[in-house]
């Protein structure tokens, strides 16, 4: 299948790097479309171990190029210290990453204004963003006041642009006793331009040419469905779009070039950050999952909150992103649960309500209805095959099958690349 999107079908964090990583190995490409270094992940391969937040993971395996295409939002001290990082192991970077011109920068204003944002929030209304200053780039990029990678390349029309937003930008710092300097910030990125440029490129032409030629294309999309700026739960969201259509505009493909699209869900639920989240145990259940399932932010190291599995919202990922498939991901951290439960229903004032007719206050309020399964109580690891597995962990995943109405094309037993099973 040339062209594969990974789309998390959750709240972020649902193991797509591992995912990734298994597939990037057959890849020809391994493209980024959208957000920043808000995400992040973690490999662990023959050279080390790396916290990666945004060069696609596939740039480890030296056959496969790695893009960062137009939708995503780039921190330039990030990205240049990340392929300073993998240079170091030896690994030839140059010719085998490609930036396209058209990312919005994340300027030293936009990580202030999102403290300034939560500071007036006092905590109410706010996903607690990253610190990343996702939101404030793409607020600009929207509102025509984004400054480009490739207006780096000309360095007079960067100088004019960065005028203007200080201008402005200094004006809402200045009440919060903040305020940026514009020959220190200019000079910070004239001292960045030099090396990324030989980075830049036409990632488009690049992309588009290696589908015509039926090479093989994976999309690595960010945080999940449920995080979507459009159809996450509102505003407790981030600021890209993080369902499969986001890839279109982002990467610049058209939508019927996608052959398939992978949905990864963990046999559980976390999220970061505030927000309703109607499984969620905060109890001994959701510590158990959260200490066994190391559920501790990649990017910020917060706790994440922990809560069963929830099929109402994978049933609506299925439908938002179209997915062909499906990966279920830890469900080795279940493995000494006495029973499970999985949410097959929300209720609200004792009628069923679907996840996309609730407003974010509805969402706060449904009630959800679980199914119990027994637990398996035995190590999953050594299973090389669904057969491998114990009878209850097939009831589990073939009742989640049918129940999203999606096949379940890969399971994850195991943090190591090997430790999962092709369905
Ligand atoms: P932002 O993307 O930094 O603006 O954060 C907005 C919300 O998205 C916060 O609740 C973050 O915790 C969440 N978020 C952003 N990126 C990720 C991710 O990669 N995994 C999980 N949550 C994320």
């Amino acid at each position: 299948m040339p062209v594969t999107l990974v789309i998390g079908s959750q709240w972020g964090d649902e193991g797509k790097g591992k995912i990734i990583d298994y597939l990037a190995k057959d890849s020809d490409f391994v493209v980024r479309f959208h957000g920043g270094n808000n995400a992040g992940h973690t490999i662990v391969n023959k050279y080390g171990k790396f916290a990666l937040h945004l060069i696609p993971g596939g740039i480890f395996n030296l056959n496969t190029k790695a893009v960062i295409a137009n939708g995503v939002v780039i921190d330039l001290s990030v990205l240049l210290s990340e392929i300073e990082l993998i240079e170091k192991t030896g690994i030839k970077v140059r010719g085998r990453l490609f930036i396209s011109p058209r990312c919005h920068l994340i300027m030293p204003y936009h990580k202030l204004l999102e403290q300034v944002y939560e500071e007036a929030k006092k905590g109410k209304n706010t996903p607690q963003p990253t610190g990343r200053g996702i939101g404030p780039v793409y607020a600009d990029k929207v509102t025509y006041n984004g400054i480009t990678l490739g207006d780096l390349l000309d360095k007079k029309s960067f100088k004019e642009k960065l005028t203007v937003q200080l201008l402005i930008k200094n004006k809402i710092l200045k009440p919060f006793g903040k305020n940026l300097r514009k020959d220190s910030v200019e000079k910070e990125f004239f001292s960045m331009r030099r090396k990324i440029l030989p980075f830049i490129a036409d990632t488009f032409t690049m992309i588009n040419s290696a589908i015509d030629k039926k090479q093989k294309i994976l999309l690595e999309g960010a945080q999940g469905t449920f995080l979507d700026n459009d159809w996450g739960v509102y505003p407790f969201v981030t600021a890209s779009n993080a369902v499969s259509g986001g890839a279109n505009a982002g990467a610049g493909i058209a939508p019927q070039k996608i052959t398939k699209v992978l949905g990864v869900a963990k046999a559980y639920t976390t999220r970061v950050g505030f927000g309703p989240f109607p499984t969620e145990q905060k109890n001994g259940i959701g510590e158990k999952l959260r200490e066994i399932g190391g559920e501790y932010g990649a990017t910020t190291g917060r706790p994440r909150r922990c809560g069963w599995l929830d099929l109402e919202m994978i049933r609506f990922a299925v439908k938002i992103n179209g997915f062909t498939g499906i990966c279920i991901t830890k469900l080795d951290i279940l493995d000494n649960f006495e029973e499970i439960k999985v949410c097959v229903q929300y209720r609200l004032n004792g009628k069923p309500i679907k996840y996309e007719q609730c407003s974010t206050k509805e969402f706060g309020k449904v009630k959800p209805v679980y199914k119990t399964y027994k637990g398996w109580r035995k190590s999953i690891k050594e299973a090389k095959s669904f057969r491998d597995l114990p009878r209850e962990a097939q009831i589990y995943l073939r009742d989640i099958e049918e129940m999203v109405g999606v096949k379940i094309t890969y399971v994850s037993t195991g943090v190591k690349r090997n430790e999962i099973i092709k369905i």
